[in-house]
């Protein structure tokens, strides 16, 4: 299985930190944000990932994160023309990488500490599909996909930012896909905001039955708000001295 994190997107909503440093590249607590998805895929045993980000920040990660030896991982970056082209356009860039093993998706601010080489091997016996991670939160403020299971974690549906949220299980940015997944998001068409949209890839994978859903215990989704990035900031500390993270 190989890794991709993608450090794309404008990040308009944490402007003016914006402006100059890619959102991925703030610091939380006592590292840069993207250690956090670099430590997981890490702690996945995955040896191979690949960084998307938009034509003006690509090099600031080769900067810092080199050839990637400092996580035991290969790095490789990719870029993303339109920055805004969707996480699913993103996606599509790993295609030649993935040289058709299965791939992990992780979203360049998500800060997480849930062990996911579990869910991979889980993932990888499971043949074909998709799986994604949901966590239980309050789902009215429509700031994340909606995942709605049943009692055996199959995903009956995906709904991105709902009015009239069909569960309290928030989609994090975590999603692990077959090698299907770039003949997929061949066949999807950009969404009302002009995106390719995750939300619709992996409905495709819903609408097969193929997708299966792992509950984490706690997520930050540090780029939404400066409020959530400050939250993350604290809680990461918070997490480092009790030896949690
Ligand atoms: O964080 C979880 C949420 O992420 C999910 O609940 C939603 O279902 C999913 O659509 C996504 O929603 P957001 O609106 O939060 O996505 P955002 O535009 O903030 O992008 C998330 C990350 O993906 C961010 O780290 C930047 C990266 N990205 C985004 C876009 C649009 C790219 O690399 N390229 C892009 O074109």
């Amino acid at each position: 299985m190989k890794g991709v994190i993608l450090a794309g997107g404008l990040a308009i909503r944490l402007r003016p930190l914006t402006w100059v440093t890619n959102k991925h590249l703030l610091p939380v607590y006592n590292k840069p944000m993207i250690y956090y998805p670099l430590e997981a895929m890490a702690k996945a045993e995955i040896k191979e990932v690949l960084i998307t980000s938009s034509p003006d920040h690509s090099g600031d990660f080769e900067t810092l994160l080199k050839s990637g030896e400092e996580f035991g991982i290969q790095l490789f970056y990719a870029i993303q023309e339109n920055p805004r082209g969707g996480i699913a356009e993103a996606i599509m860039l790993a295609e030649d990488f993935a040289k058709g093993e299965k791939i992990l998706v992780i979203l360049g601010d998500n800060i997480f500490n849930f062990d996911l080489k579990k869910a991979r091997d889980k993932f990888e016996k499971m043949g074909r599909g998709a799986m994604v991670f949901g966590v239980r939160m309050p789902t009215e403020s429509k700031q994340y996909g909606v995942i709605e299971i049943n009692a055996g974690n199959k995903v009956l549906s995906i709904e991105e930012k709902p009015e009239k949220p069909k569960s309290d299980i928030a989609q994090t940015g975590i999603y692990m896909y077959d090698e299907t997944v770039f003949d997929k998001i061949k066949n999807l068409s950009p969404s009302a905001r002009g995106e390719l949209e995750v939300t619709d890839l992996n409905n495709i994978y819903v609408k097969e039955g193929t997708v299966s859903c792992e509950l984490i215990d706690w997520w930050i989704d540090a780029g939404t708000s400066h409020d959530e990035l400050l939250r993350a900031n604290n809680l990461v500390a918070e997490k480092v001295r009790a030896g949690e993270l």
